[in-house]
């Protein structure tokens, strides 16, 4: 991308060629590229548009309301409370890639639904560049990939950051005016907490992980990293009182990267992982341990599943 006023003029201009009088609908997901793809597109068609987020149960903390409010300037946005439908779908799912397969059929069930009511004919997706590779090379399934058009029949699929990596999204987003909790805003995968929990996924174990995940996210802030955040990622023993408990592993992860292709863990400082680890097990008392992570992509990948 050379110039990022001439990317947005471009990218309107070919989103409003390919829609034309139709209707389209987007999933907003919260992230900058999902955010960053409606933008535009409203931009392009205004209420032809209808943006769709689905709360899922899976999303960090606040970010429902945040979705809610920053975009409520677009009067066709639709919010879809699935939680509950989401947690029975995942009832005895422990293996990821049949985690991801899960989510994204329930996903598609939900936005299917909508994408009938509203008659869209074009589908918006915030694919990036990144995302198309690692799907191609079929390394993981992104679930924001694929899936929806093959169920919807959809007259054609409008993709505005397909050729962006992650820091030319936010330089468009910043460009674009979008508050900076979304245009700063570190990725999240698509199948959000689900992925942060190792085995089933429970309410339970999904609000130890987004409350840590919050701590995380605030006390990691000032040392700016690509992305930081926390997983549950088994059981163990602690000690509470005096006795003897049973309680969550969570393990704490913060790395720097440019894209997400590869990363370092970040060399954080003693007092940021003790306030962590202090302010996780003080907010439940289910967690009996916190766990940082030194292992940098590769081997590991970011994300535990
Ligand atoms: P990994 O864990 O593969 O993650 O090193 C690389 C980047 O991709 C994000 N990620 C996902 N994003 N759907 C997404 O939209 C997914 O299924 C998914 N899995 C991982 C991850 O957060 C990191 O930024």
């Amino acid at each position: 991308m050379v110039n990022v006023d001439e990317f947005i003029e471009d990218a309107t201009e070919s989103i409003r060629d390919q829609i034309g009088d139709e209707h389209a609908i987007i999933a907003l997901s919260g992230g900058v590229d999902s955010s960053v793809a409606a933008t535009l597109a409203y931009e392009a068609v205004g209420e032809q548009l209808t943006p769709v987020y689905v709360d899922t149960g899976l999303m960090r903390k606040g970010e429902t309301e945040q979705i809610a409010d920053t975009f409520s300037f677009m009067e066709s946005l639709r919010v879809v409370d699935a939680r509950d439908r989401f947690f029975d779908a995942l009832e005895g799912v422990v293996d990821p890639e049949e985690k991801r397969k899960v989510i994204g059929e329930q996903f598609i069930r939900e936005f299917e639904r909508e994408a009938k009511e509203t008659d869209a004919q074009y589908l918006v997706q915030g694919t990036i560049y990144p995302d198309r590779i690692e799907s191609e090379g079929n390394i993981k399934s992104h679930h924001n990939v694929g899936g929806l058009p093959d169920v919807v029949d959809f007259e054609g699929i409008v993709e505005p950051v397909r050729d962006l990596y992650k820091d030319e999204v936010r330089e468009v987003a910043r460009a674009l005016g979008l508050e900076s909790i979304i245009a700063e805003r570190m990725p999240f995968p698509g199948p959000g907490l689900a992925v942060r929990v190792l085995g089933e996924v429970t309410p339970e174990k999904v609000q130890v992980a987004r409350d840590a995940c919050h701590v995380v996210e605030d006390e990691t802030e000032k040392h700016d990293p690509w992305q930081a955040f926390a997983a549950v990622i088994g059981k163990g023993t602690g000690v509470k009182g005096d006795n003897r408990v049973h309680g969550w592993i969570v393990s704490v992860r913060s790395v720097e990267s440019r894209d997400g292709m590869t990363a370092r863990a970040q060399e954080l400082p003693w007092d940021t992982l003790q306030r962590i680890q202090s302010r996780i097990t003080g907010t439940n008392e289910n967690v009996a341990r916190v766990v940082y992570d030194v292992t940098h992509k590769p081997p590991a990948t970011i994300e535990y599943e």
